[in-house]
């Protein structure tokens, strides 16, 4: 596990950007998993500049997204899919047909959840997938549990992602209750992971997740077992980390 501690979120962004764009260049074709959230918002504002720059092709790139709210439709401004085209698909040359997004509008969600989770492994598995934390450790929507869950699965939310979660909608009652995520082996098959993350109320997080014991009680944990972690993180969020 490599972490890069960078000065704030505006450093941090810069930081990330850099490592996925230097994936797109030395494999144009790749597959990149992506994450929601705000901690990664301003890594997508700098691969934008880049792209705007002529620095960065995303034509060949395929893209599969981490979670998606069950029962909102794509043109819902709280759902992922819309998300991720507010935030960068829109925003540059990636071919919409090669960006994928659970569907947080099939009811069915054993066939939503296996079909997702194949066709990530048709794809041949996922190059570099990008992650936030949240604060009871969750990545993607894999909330602490008894037993990792393996793959892409639908879960019930908890009461602090709800909590977390409904400063972006009219009021806790909006947010959605369950969602369709990654499993933490699904995650932990990628080839490479990024974990963006900043800011002081993660602090207590990071240091329960990367320097305590690796428990389903903090997903984000699973990660101290993957052979190629780099966390790019601001000073805040490192600010309980064991010196
Ligand atoms: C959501 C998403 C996660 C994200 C987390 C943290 O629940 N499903 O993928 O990492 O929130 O979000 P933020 O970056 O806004 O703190």
């Amino acid at each position: 596990m490599r972490i890069i501690a960078t000065k704030d979120y505006t450093d941090m962004s810069r930081k990330a950007a850099n490592i996925i764009a230097a994936q797109i260049i030395t494999k144009p074709e790749c597959v990149l998993g992506l994450a929601t959230g705000s901690s990664p918002i301003g890594t997508y504002d700098n691969l934008v500049s880049m792209y705007e720059n002529g620095d960065l092709d995303f034509s060949g790139i395929t893209t599969v997204n981490l979670d998606e709210y069950k029962g909102l439709t794509r043109d819902n401004d709280q759902s992922y899919y819309y998300f991720m085209h507010e935030h960068l698909f829109d925003r540059v040359n990636i071919d919409p047909e090669r960006t994928n997004v659970p569907n947080g509008m099939e009811e069915d969600a054993e066939k939503e959840c296996k079909r997702y989770e194949e066709f990530i492994k048709s794809l041949g598995g996922v190059d570099l997938q990008l992650l936030g934390l949240g604060h009871n450790g969750h990545i993607g929507f894999n909330e602490p549990a008894p037993a990792f869950d393996k793959e892409t699965h639908c879960v019930d939310l908890t009461e602090s992602t709800i909590e977390a979660n409904k400063r972006f909608f009219a009021s806790a009652d909006d947010v959605p209750r369950q969602a369709y995520t990654m499993g933490i082996g699904t995650i932990m098959r990628a080839k490479k992971i990024l974990l963006v993350v900043s800011g002081e109320d993660k602090a207590e997080i990071v240091a329960k997740a990367f320097f305590g014991d690796v428990t389903p009680d903090v997903p984000a944990s699973i990660l101290q077992m993957h052979p190629d972690v780099t966390i790019v993180a601001d000073a805040a969020a490192l600010s309980k980390i064991p010196r």
